[in-house]
């Protein structure tokens, strides 16, 4: 059973396929009914709050020919003390894929070994999988000029400023190891990621592309992409006051853009908080790519969803 759980789930050569599916499905969106998920049922187990990843899920599994199931995860039997184990072989009788969006990434793994269905990881606190693909494409269809939205990525640098150990900053470091390009994670000291993501990357057989530093010009310094996500993630609102002291230095404002290449463009996954991690200004700015990124969303997962059907029809 083939599952989307971390970046390096998939090949280069399947992520190739991915990029041009998700292309076309953009720009066919509305024009054909596609059927890929005919009459399956997938279920979304989400433990924490979601307007894009959510919707675009329910969108895009609605529009491939199947039907969602949304089961917040406080009303389920989970939650009173039913293990994982069991739930998964449960939904595995009843569906045909599972999307998890919850804490721990070992209970997305979990769910994995004991289902029989194949399982996407819709937010941990460790990976932010389908983000990192949507960004990388929508990157790729703004870079590519011939027909390798993959090959236009590579040796593309990003700096990404502020929670430089968020899902979403680890799930870049995979993401620029897989696609080639150079990331330099920008932060306040003690936010260098930890070993446990590099060593991923490093069993994955593919090289570390990624730098950390506490200076913003440096990271900014010719840079393609500026990135900032926010500084206080779900699940550690707990450290909220002296997350907003220690990344002050590291907001993305207008003067730290015109540090970057005069092309280059703004990115944030969203939710994004005005006034911490950026400034109105730029997201407001020609440079923001922000809800192109969003949009994104719906076109690569359906993309996936595609993709992992066709790999666990042919297994
Ligand atoms: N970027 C993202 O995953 O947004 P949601 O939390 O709204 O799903
Ligand atoms: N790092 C953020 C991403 C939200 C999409 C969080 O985990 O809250």
């Amino acid at each position: 059973m083939r599952h989307f759980i971390q970046e390096t789930d998939f090949d280069s050569s399947e992520c190739t396929k991915l990029f041009e599916l998700c292309k076309i499905l953009k720009e066919e969106r509305g024009q054909r009914t596609a059927s890929n998920l005919n009459k399956q049922s997938w279920g979304l187990i989400f433990h924490k709050n979601s307007t894009r990843t959510r919707v675009s899920f329910e969108v895009g599994i609605y529009e491939l020919g199947g039907q969602s199931v949304f089961l917040q995860q406080n009303t389920l039997q989970l939650e009173r003390g039913e293990t994982v184990a069991d739930t998964a072989r449960v939904l595995s009788r009843y569906l045909h894929g599972l999307i998890i969006r919850t804490g721990g990434h070992d209970t997305v793994l979990e769910f994995a070994h004991f289902g029989s269905i194949p399982v996407v990881n819709a937010l941990t606190e460790l990976l932010h999988p389908c983000q990192a693909y949507s960004d990388a494409f929508t990157l790729a269809e703004r870079w590519c000029v011939g027909d390798d939205l993959m090959g236009s990525l590579q040796g593309r640098k990003v700096a990404f400023l502020g929670d430089t150990c968020s899902n979403v900053a680890h799930s870049w470091m995979m993401a620029a190891a897989l696609f080639g390009m150079e990331l330099v994670l920008a932060g306040p000291p003690r936010f260098e990621p930890g070993s446990s993501i590099k060593a991923m990357i490093a069993k994955a057989d593919l090289p570390l592309t990624t730098t950390y530093t506490n200076d913003v010009a440096e990271a900014v310094k010719g840079a393609d992409v500026v990135y900032t996500d926010v500084w206080t993630s779900m699940g550690k609102e707990g450290q909220a006051a002296q997350r907003l002291v220690a990344m002050q230095p590291y907001q993305v404002s207008q003067r730290v853009m015109s540090e970057a290449k005069p092309s280059a463009v703004f990115m944030h996954c969203l939710p994004a908080h005005a006034g911490q991690e950026v400034t109105q200004e730029v997201i407001e700015s020609p440079a923001s790519i922000i809800f192109d990124q969003a949009e994104n969303r719906l076109h690569m997962q359906k993309a996936i969803l595609c993709l992992l059907s066709e790999l666990n029809q042919q297994t």
